[in-house]
């Protein structure tokens, strides 16, 4: 079976084959035994491996304690990576000992790191069993990760839109905006860079379209032109869209099922190089 996992910080997007696709927030907590059953309907789901259990998804929102935070993803590459994935696979409906073959992003800076790849390898390469309860019950599964590959995760929103000659792509995640440009569909470096901030990181009186597209244009005015060809991608894509088109960009365009544009063109990017 062919996956793709985009696990970003504030959601985790997943594409599989015939048509599955779907997302759930990145929250994770311990488990522990509450008093009246907290988990309802499919989304909501605790997650036992190795010999570990926690909640993952909606359900965290009504497990954390009144002074506790809800517990978002501050990284990527570390264990809580690994514990999303397994549970995107398990959400795709991967069988039992079906071999899987499964691309995730990585933002610029992560994709070139060895030593994160080698972690994520190492922890995601193999069979994994576990063991997850829903409100509709308790499933245990044996998932079979074939093989792992990495791809540089701005990339993904580009090859689910190929756009003409000269293309500009801008994911705007909750803690990293990327901003790709593609000419004749090559990566052009010199007109590409990432911000390590997003729309989470942002403090409150900021937290508005408005103030990303000023932030945004500041970069891209003279790099990229008003009259650029963009593309947007990520959760606030639309708003963002239509921000900078307030502020004189004509060409700007949010993506069809924008949040989801980087977990579909990680799964076209591993078809393709499947031959599939
Ligand atoms: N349904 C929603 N309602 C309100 N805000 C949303 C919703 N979905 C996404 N967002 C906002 O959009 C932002 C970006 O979401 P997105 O899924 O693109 O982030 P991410 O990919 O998880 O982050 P990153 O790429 O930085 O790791 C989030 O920070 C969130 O605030
Ligand atoms: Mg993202």
């Amino acid at each position: 079976m062919l996956a793709a996992v985009d696990s970003g910080r504030a959601y985790v997007k997943y594409v599989g084959p015939n048509g599955v696709a779907g997302k759930f927030p990145a929250w994770i907590h311990p488990y522990y035994e509450t008093e009246l059953d907290v988990l309802s309907g499919r989304e909501d789901m605790a997650v036992e491996y190795n010999g570990q259990r926690w909640y993952i998804g909606e359900v965290v929102d009504r497990v954390v304690d009144a002074g506790g935070r809800q517990q978002k993803q501050p990284q990527k590459g570390t264990q809580n990576t690994v514990l999303f994935i397994l549970a995107a696979l398990w959400k795709m409906g991967a069988h039992d000992c079906d071999p899987i073959q499964l691309v995730t992003g990585l933002p610029m800076p992560l994709y070139k790191d060895e030593k994160t790849r080698n972690m994520l390898k190492q922890a995601l390469e193999g069979t994994h069993t576990i063991r997850v309860t829903t409100g509709e019950g308790e499933d245990t599964r044996t998932l079979l990760i074939d093989e792992l590959h990495f791809a540089a995760e701005g990339a993904g929103a580009f090859y689910s839109r190929p756009a003409n000659a000269l293309g500009h792509f801008l994911d705007v995640g909750s803690r990293t905006i990327h901003a790709h440009v593609f000419k004749n569909k090559r990566f052009h470096a010199g007109l590409s860079f990432s911000c390590a901030w997003g729309f989470d990181s942002l403090k409150e009186n900021h937290k508005n379209p408005d103030y990303v597209a000023r932030q945004i244009d500041g970069e891209i005015s003279s790099k990229w032109g008003r009259d650029a060809e963009i593309w947007v991608a990520g959760g606030v894509a639309h708003e963002v869209a239509a921000a900078l088109q307030r502020l004189g960009y004509e060409n700007v365009t949010a993506i069809p099922d924008s949040q989801m544009a980087n977990a579909y063109g990680l799964f076209k990017m591993l078809q393709v190089a499947k031959g599939g």
